[in-house]
């Protein structure tokens, strides 16, 4: 048979590790970091504080936070010849594939990324990814609006120069702006790690043949791409996009999603884990009112957003299946009113997941967990002999 008697397709009742990183409860709709609630962390904390809680365990003290900070920036420089290979891409070419992409040649100019044998060398290549990937992430971006590829400011803080990276101009003084930063700070930390899901499972197995932290990473950002996964969010506005195009006919986008002959889901509803609503949806839906309102956005999206919610949360197929609102259904709204293209959207995602997937690869490392190497039932042809070309 191939050495099992049953399989399990999605992993849908498998554990693969133990693990003291995230704890999600499905039905009561928790969702802690090492501990600490998402409720609490999105109000009280900001994106490397969290950062640095998933990674090394305990939030850091003024001195620690310093220090990682400091490290950062000194690693947020990418080589020259990175912007050779972005050159090389159309602009048509999908964010996340260039960033997957960017992100594996990273290797190639920091070889001693590989070998994490000792603490320092785990340290290094975990501050020059949480350093590189944010300036790898913008280029991508400016290249595709034809803007020159530069750096943000080292004065400002992590998410900040994040923004400006992506959206400074080289005629105009940038202009930093507090609700501006303080949505996005909130948006990466909900989405910094969520234990065992299809991306960071990814991570863990390809780190699991010591591959290297870059490489797994760059393996993490594919599967995150996938519009079943991290690429919903930019599902999700496409076809909130296209009801809207559609008069706003909520009810004929619901019984599409119900038809079992017709591949169209509701994106942005539904989860693996979470029977209830997604915690993280209900803080993003209110943070998503409260940003827009400060912005003076009026966004019709966001009127048919809870209109199809609403509609979908009465609809007995929903209901029977326990599909609720995730993380991705709201996200991209905000994401629209701070002008960040929808091809990004995943980009964003795959930026605030970063400390969460850097987090779970440095516990596989540390606990020395086996290579990932599942068996399966052999369903295929039993032993048959060669035939000749001339007998085929
Ligand atoms: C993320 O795992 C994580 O933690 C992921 C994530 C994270 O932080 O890492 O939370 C981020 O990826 C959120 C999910 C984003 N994806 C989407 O919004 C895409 C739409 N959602 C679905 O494709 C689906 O709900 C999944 C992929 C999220 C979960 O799929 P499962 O657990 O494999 O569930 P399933 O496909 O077996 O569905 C169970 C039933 C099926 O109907 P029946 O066969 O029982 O009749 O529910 C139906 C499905 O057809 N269903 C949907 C639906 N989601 C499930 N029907 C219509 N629309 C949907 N969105």
């Amino acid at each position: 048979t191939g050495g099992v008697t049953t399989i399990d397709p999605g992993y849908k009742n498998t554990g693969s590790c133990e693990s003291a990183i995230t704890f999600l409860d499905g039905e009561k709709g928790i969702l802690r970091y090492r501990g600490y609630a998402i409720e609490e962390l999105a109000e009280k904390a900001n994106f490397l504080e969290v950062a640095y809680l998933l990674i090394f365990g305990e939030l850091p003290n003024a001195e620690q936070l310093a220090k990682f900070d400091k490290d950062i920036k000194e690693e947020s420089h990418v080589d020259e010849d990175m912007k050779k290979i972005l050159d090389g891409f159309p602009k048509s070419a999908h964010p996340m594939g260039v960033l997957s992409s960017l992100t594996s040649a990273l290797v190639a100019f920091n070889p001693s990324s590989v070998d994490v044998d000792s603490d320092e060398a785990m340290y290094n290549a975990i501050v020059k990814i949480m350093g590189k990937l944010p300036v790898l992430a913008a280029w991508t971006m400016r290249k595709r609006k034809s803007l020159p590829l530069d750096y943000g400011d080292n004065s400002l803080g992590y998410v900040e120069n994040l923004h400006k990276m992506m959206f400074s101009r080289p005629n105009k003084a940038y202009e930093t702006n507090k609700v501006v930063n303080d949505a996005l700070d909130k948006l990466l930390i909900l989405h910094a790690d969520h234990e065992q899901n299809c991306s960071t499972s990814t991570v863990r197995i390809v780190g699991s043949s010591h591959a290297g932290l870059f490489a797994s990473l760059s393996a993490g950002i594919s599967a995150l791409w996938g519009p079943l996964h991290g690429g919903a969010n930019q599902a999700v506005i496409e076809m909130l996009e296209a009801i809207k195009a559609d008069g706003g006919d909520t009810a004929k986008y619901i019984e599409k999603a119900k038809d079992k002959d017709d591949a169209f889901r509701l994106m942005g509803f539904g989860h693996r884990v979470y029977k209830n609503f997604d915690p993280r949806a209900k803080i993003i839906k209110k943070s998503a009112e409260e940003v827009l309102g400060d912005l003076g956005i009026d966004d019709p999206v966001l009127d048919i957003a809870k209109g199809l919610a609403k509609v979908a949360l009465e609809d007995d197929y929903f209901v029977k299946r326990k599909l609720y609102p995730n993380v991705d259904f709201y996200s991209g709204i905000i994401y629209r009113a701070l002008d960040i293209p929808t091809e990004m959207f995943t980009v964003m995602f795959a930026l605030g997941r970063l400390p969460g997937w850097i987090a779970q690869w440095r516990e596989m490392r540390l606990r020395k967990e086996p290579i990932g190497r599942p068996r399966q039932i052999y369903i295929g042809e039993t032993e048959r002999s060669f035939k000749s070309i001339a007998e085929r």
